[in-house]
């Protein structure tokens, strides 16, 4: 598996972050690189009794000698950005693109204050979507013009297709879900562009036949923060019955839950054209299942829920995450 690429399936906060640290690690990955929105993202890794949340250098980084790069179609606000170099030890083998689109905090304030984004749409409030429009209307400031940026400044797209032709391991770590993007989700209620797997190999200068395998990552319940539909929605109270009460790793925010959608994963893998599933905290759902490493050693009901999975979906689930560390894990892609 050379050229990985790992999406979200249904609304973001599948566990992008658990399922990226992991494959680094395990893969020794030699670039793993950001692709998605911005800094709006959120991915939490758990990884030697420390969490780390991450907004923008990628999850991978727990792999120490792998390269960490950001893609020219993601945006960078530079003092999370440098802060997060700071928390992950990360210096010297950080890359941004030159193209990267800066948020100002012009970009954030618009965002807060708009009644239709921060309001309507419920958005992060993280300048994504001011700064997009921005960059479509060619206005917007690139990580090159940015002076504390400069030591940073890599051309992305060449180290990522270099290392794909020599047969290196690299990742692209896409953000957000599916349907929350601008193309292919519940439009108005979606972020600022699409964040399928086709945008997230466009985000990072990789053409579409440069991409081996493409993980579709879905959290074993549904969870979605900010307006739209979402189908079997369940109580806050029945949420927290359940152990499906989330708050937002950027905003804070209650998420709202639902369970596993079927319809939604189906169509997810069509339009990412995906050829894994990474199932995520499988033990919530099936407390027994917690920290287990081993297929055989699930209960019968989570095996059978995996199954159904596969079976409705025809995709094999290659990564079961069974609890919050990054090595809590069941990794089946090998098995025959
Ligand atoms: P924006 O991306 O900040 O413009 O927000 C648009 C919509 O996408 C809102 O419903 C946000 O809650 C949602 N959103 C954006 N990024 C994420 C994410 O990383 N996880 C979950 N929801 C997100
Ligand atoms: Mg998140």
């Amino acid at each position: 598996m050379v050229c990985t690429v790992v999406v979200g399936g249904f609304f973001g906060d599948e566990g992008k972050g658990k399922i990226v640290s992991y494959l680094a690690l395990k893969d020794k990955a030699s670039i793993v690189v950001r692709a998605g929105v911005g800094p709006n993202a959120g991915h939490t890794v758990h990884y030697r009794g420390k969490t780390y949340k991450l907004r923008q250098i990628p999850s991978g980084f727990v792999y120490e000698k792998a390269r960490l790069l950001i893609g020219p179609g993601v945006l960078v606000n530079p003092e999370v950005f440098l802060k997060e170099v700071e928390v992950t030890g990360a210096e010297g083998r950080v890359g941004i693109d030159k193209y990267c689109a800066i948020i100002e905090q012009s970009h954030i304030d618009r965002d807060r204050r708009e009644k239709h984004l921060s309001g309507k749409i419920g958005t992060t409030g993280s300048g994504c979507g001011p700064a997009n429009a921005d960059r479509a209307l060619r206005v917007v400031k690139v990580a090159e013009q940015i002076p504390e940026l400069r030591p940073y400044i890599t051309d992305v797209p060449l180290e990522v297709n270099e290392a794909v032709d020599r047969g290196d391991v690299v990742i692209v770590e896409g953000t957000q879900g599916t349907f929350l993007s601008l193309y292919h989700g519940t439009y108005p209620y979606v972020t600022s562009k699409d964040v399928c797997a086709a945008s997230a190999c466009a985000d990072v200068g990789l053409g579409p036949k440069k991409v081996d395998e493409v993980i579709i990552v879905f959290k074993s319940y549904v969870t979605r923060v900010g307006g739209g539909p979402l189908e079997g929605e369940i109580s806050k109270e029945e949420a927290k019955r359940r152990g499906w009460y989330e708050v937002a790793t950027v905003t804070g925010r209650e998420r709202r839950a639902a369970p596993f959608n079927f319809k939604l994963a189906k169509r997810a893998i069509m339009l990412n054209s995906a050829t894994q599933i990474a199932l995520t905290k499988l033990d919530v759902l099936f407390p027994e299942a917690r920290g287990i490493k081993e297929y055989e050693k699930l209960p019968t009901q989570a095996k059978e829920f995996v199954e159904k999975i596969e079976s409705e979906l025809k995709l094999p689930v290659t990564l079961i995450g069974t609890g919050p560390d990054c090595k809590e894990i069941i990794d089946r892609r090998f098995e025959v």
